[in-house]
Order: C-alpha cells, then structure tokens, then sequence
C-alpha cells in the first residue's frame, strides 16, 4: 500500500524517479509526488490522480540529483493534492515521503499546532517533517531518529534535508524498504518493482532498521545508531517479469502465465515412488508431522477463500481437522493457540498487514506457523517457521490470479505430506500427484477458449448484481469468483452455498439477476441441477461452470466445461474461468484492469 522510491547520484532525480513511481503504482494511485534537491534547495510537486497527471504538470525546471517520490493509497484524508505526499515543514528544509500509519499522529498534530505550526495536510505523515525539522541534532541520521522516537505505528520511510544535500535517510519499521546499489548512484524503494530495471544487488532493510545512502554507498543502523553491518546481495529477476510485454494488462498477462507458473511450484516437490510431496522447507519431521492434530489456515481476501480450499483438501487427503479463517478477525477473538495445531498462513506479497500480525500473535502464544507465500524474503515468510514458497513471479495486477492458483497447488501439496504420514495410501497419493502433473496443460486449455468466454462474460457485465454459487467444495471456488468480479466490474456479486439459496436470497432471483453456478461432477450434482431448476423457474440467467458428464436436463444456461481432474483438485479449475469471466466483464465496462478503485495490491494497513 502506497509506493516510494528514492534516488541519489550523478543523474537527474527526477525522470528516474517518475519512472520508479510508475512501477508502483499498483501499490497506490490516488496520488503521487517528488521532491528533489538541488542548488536552490527542496523542490515539490505533487498531485491528485495518477503518475502521468503528476509528470505532466512537473514544472519545466525541476531539477537535482537527489530526489525522493510516493505513489499514495489514501488513509488519513481525501486523496487531493495537499495531501499527496511528499510533505515538508513549513520552510521547506525537509521532505518526507511515508507508507504506513503513524497511531499517534492526532496527539502530535495537537501539540504541533499548540506550539505555533500551520499544518497543511490532514495526514499522519506531516508530523514527520515538523518532527524531523525541529529536532535539535546535528546530523540528519540524528534528526531522523529524534523523529521516529515520538512516533507509535508503522513505516517505510524516506527523508530528504537541504542541510544535507549529499544524503537520504530511510527507515522501516513494518512497511518494507529494499535499497539498491547502483555505479556512483543508490536507489531505494519500497517494492523491487521499482529498482530492478536499474539494478539487481539489493539489501533489504528490516524492521528497526535505518539507512544513510549517498551516492557512493549506504551504511545501515539501529535506532541507538549502532551499526548492524548490511550487505547488498544479487537477486536472481527477470527484470521482463515486471513488465506487461504485449498484454493489454498485467492481470492478463498474469492469467496467461498460470500454467508456467503452476509448473513451477510442483517442480522438485513430487516423489513418485511414495506417492508423496517433497517440502523440505517445512522443517518439520515426520514425527512432528504425525502429530499435528488440527490445521488452521490464516489469509485475507481471495488468500482467506484459497484457504477454505486448501482446508477441505487437508481434511479429505489428511483427515486431519482443518478451517481457515480471515487473518483480519483472528487475533481480536483473543484465540487460542494449540500446540498440536498447524497454523498456516498464506499471502501472495507477504505483507498484508493482518496476516502478519496474526503470525506474530501465534507466535508470540508459542504456535507454530508455516508461510505459503509468494515474495521471497518478505516480511511474512521471515516471521515464520517454515514454508513453501509459491514460484508465481512477480504478481502485479490487485486481482490476484496465478500467485491463486499456486496457492491451492501449495495447499494439495501440503495436504498430500500430511496426508501420506497419515492414512493416505499410496495409491492415492500417486493418484494425487498424477492429477497435479495434468494441472498446468488442463488450465492452458480453459485459457485457450478465452474467446468464448469473453462473450459469456458480456452477457453478465450489465447487470447490477449477481449471485456465484456452489457447495462444499464449490463454495470457497464461488466466494473467490464473486470477490474477483466485484473488485475489477465493480458490480455486486455475491457468493452463496447452493443448498442456501432457498432459504432466502431465492427471493432476489429474477431476469436482472443473474447466477453463476459451479456444478462439478460429483456426488452432489443432482442437487445442484436441482438448486439450477429452482433458478431458471424464476426467471434467473444461469451461466454453469460444470464439466462434460454432467447433464443440466432441459434447465436454460450458459455452459462452460471445464476439464476434469482428481475430484479434489477441480476447485482450481473451476476458478480459472471465473478470472476470465471477470476480466472480460470489466474490459467490456472500460474499467482499469490493473488498478480497480479504492483498492492496492498490497494492503499494508490494519
Ligand atoms: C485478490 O484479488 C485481492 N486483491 C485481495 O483480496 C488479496 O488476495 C488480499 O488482499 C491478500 O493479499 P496477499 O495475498 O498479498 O496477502
């Protein structure tokens, strides 16, 4: 949530800046701005809208060879141009750029104003600058410090000085910040999005941690000024990845990439001859693994659904009781941590601030927490005991597509190691295995009819509310289809159990009201077609997601095969055509795939 980026070094700040800001603007796009410093000091300008409104407007003589920028999600006040960020004392002899929430910030705004200042934003961030500017030490490593010490919450911070042009100081404290090493030049930013064009040796700052950059290096330090001695490593991207190539959005291009990416994940974790997942980065041993009696899975949004997917093929591959929960809720029920339970928690960005805090909770309670999560390194995968990472790449679009679909793969694999301690036979882990090695060729062919679906998913884009439904194992696969057409159509949609829909929202079924039913192949396929009779009687357009065997009778719909794989794994490929269903709504509508409003890719607020 929110982007910043940061450049120090022998080239003009500003296009490098702008260009960093671009790469981030998932991350945020209510607003955006920079501040360079030059020979005449701090210069700002920032601006409500996108990063192309803000280059636009940029006065013809912004010059400096040190800047700092923000692409902001908004959270305290509108998303206008006072307060976009960066943000500056009332001289301009400061600017600071921040993502994360300052808690105290209405207690500093009050004294602040009580001690003569004129704010000029209704943000937390301002109180930084006043701060910074008003510390009595005499270097700007000092003065930052002085400042993050009044401060209760969180950040990923960037501080620019005139007094001390040959600088920037950044610092984290659960917002993340990764500088990068260039020749005679230092970047920083919150995302490696934003850095990988112009390098790859990169240090990842770490909650406490500050940093000086100049442009012929870094030091890094704790809040005393200790020194904790960091070094910049190579990553091993493609800078490519984080381009959209010849797709009309990332969104697109990350559904194209699914089955590659679900190649991936499986790659080296299959043992044929045991019929079995190899996950070494568990590390746990088969007698820690036997022990486990309960799993309970922790994510939020489309995470929290794959979780409630990843449970059901725990509990039937593993027999071992397992939920999943919205991480957002759990840690205010004040839970209680089990020792014998498996807590998994799972984010594509391994940032989502409540899914961290419900990991540290656990663990602070003495639980042990397994990570399924796609940004290696980052903050959640760091906080917990063992994991798997998902293999998805770069993940850009807000809608979350392929790092989904690595995360159920993550799941099967899971419950297949669980599973084969237990009473899973090796028959049926073979089986297993032979149904994940069928997975990425099965959803290349439902990417493959994208043409149809496009015209099915036309036919729901006009109306104003939809249901998605489907049962027990469909149920999760409909709440994830509901949730991904209602972030980018901005329509209503709304996910039921089937066998619910008669005992109330039957009654807003009519012509307006479209359903999307997932009628799998299965031991509850007669009742579905049963539920799709009740629909169509009154009126309702159907649209089933089904497979080939199934026959719907004379009930009027949209039909859409899937292939068929291992009864426990169809979920995933019913979800795939619910990502086309949804895309190709919102492109008929005209919306912003890639950056649907109100929302950000990663949401690192409570
Ligand atoms: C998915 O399409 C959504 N944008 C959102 O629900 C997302 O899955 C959720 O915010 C969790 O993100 P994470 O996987 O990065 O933790």
């Amino acid at each position: 949530m929110c982007g910043i980026v940061g450049y120090i070094g022998t080239q003009q700040a500003a296009p490098l800046l702008l260009e960093g800001l671009t790469r981030l603007e998932h991350r945020g796009y209510d607003s955006a701005g920079v501040a360079v410093l030059g020979g005449s000091g701090i210069k700002v300008a920032k601006k409500a809208g996108r990063v192309r409104d803000l280059t636009e407007g940029l006065p013809k003589r912004f010059t400096g060879q040190v800047g700092i920028g923000h692409t902001r999600w908004a959270t305290h006040g509108p998303a206008n141009d006072a307060n976009a960020h960066p943000h500056t004392d009332e001289a301009q002899r400061v600017a600071v750029v921040h993502n994360g929430i300052i808690d105290n910030a209405a207690a500093l705004r009050q004294q602040l104003t009580d001690d003569g200042v004129e704010l000029t934003s209704d943000t937390d961030t301002e109180v930084l600058a006043h701060l910074v500017a008003r510390s009595g030490a005499d270097t700007l490593e000092g003065k930052v410090r002085d400042a993050l010490a009044a401060i209760e919450g969180t950040y990923g911070v960037a501080v620019l000085h005139a007094d001390f042009p040959d600088r920037i100081v950044v610092a984290r404290n659960g917002s993340p910040l990764i500088i990068g090493v260039g020749e005679k030049e230092m970047h920083v930013a919150s995302d490696l999005a934003a850095l990988v064009r112009y390098t790859t040796t990169v240090a990842h700052l770490d909650d406490g941690e500050l940093a000086t950059l100049t442009a012929g290096g870094f030091t890094t330090y704790r809040q005393d000024l200790s020194t904790t001695h960091k070094l910049a490593e190579h990553v091993d991207v493609d800078p490519a990845s984080y381009d959209a190539g010849e797709h009309d959005s990332f969104m697109h291009k990350e559904m194209q990439e699914q089955p590659a990416a679900a190649d991936r994940v499986l790659r080296g974790r299959l043992d044929e001859r045991f019929g079995t997942a190899r996950l070494g980065g568990l590390n746990m041993d088969a007698r820690e693994t036997r022990a486990i009696r309960r799993v309970k899975i922790l994510g939020c949004g489309s995470a929290y659904y794959v979780g409630q997917m990843g449970a059901a093929l725990i509990e039937e591959l593993a027999r071992i009781p397992a939920d999943a929960e919205a991480a957002s809720e759990f840690r205010y029920r004040n839970p209680i941590i089990e020792p014998d339970t498996l807590y998994v928690a799972v984010s594509q960005s391994g940032e989502t601030l409540d899914t961290l805090l419900a990991v540290q909770e656990i663990r602070r309670k003495g639980g042990r927490v397994i990570g399924l999560v796609n940004v290696v390194g980052s903050a959640i995968a760091r906080e917990c005991d063992g994991g798997i990472y998902l293999h998805a790449g770069p993940e850009v679009a807000v809608a979350s597509t392929k790092a989904l679909t690595n995360m159920f793969i993550g799941f099967s694999l899971l419950a297949l190691q669980l599973g084969r301690v237990r009473d899973l036979s090796i028959a049926d882990g073979k089986r297993l295995i032979a149904g994940l090695t069928r997975l990425p060729d099965q959803i290349q062919a439902i990417l493959d009819r994208e043409d149809e679906l496009a015209e099915v998913a036309r036919t729901l884009a006009d109306a104003e509310s939809l249901f998605f439904v489907g049962r027990v194992r469909g149920f999760p696969v409909a709440r994830e289809g509901a949730q991904k057409f209602k972030e980018i159509s901005y329509r209503h949609a709304e996910a039921y159990q089937t066998s619910e829909l008669k005992h109330g929202p039957l009654a807003l079924i009519s012509e307006e009201v479209p359903t999307v039913a997932l009628v799998p192949s299965d031991e509850l396929t007669d009742r579905n077609v049963g539920a799709l009779h009740e629909i169509a009687a009154r009126g309702g357009p159907l649209v089933v997601i089904t497979h080939e065997d199934v026959d719907l009778g004379d009930v009027a719909a949209l039909r859409i095969d899937v292939p068929r794989n291992e009864r426990e794994l169809d979920p995933i490929l019913l979800t795939v055509p619910l990502q086309l269903l949804a895309y190709h709504a919102a492109l008929h509508l005209g919306h912003d795939i890639d950056k649907p409003r109100n929302l950000a890719k990663s949401v690192t607020v409570e």
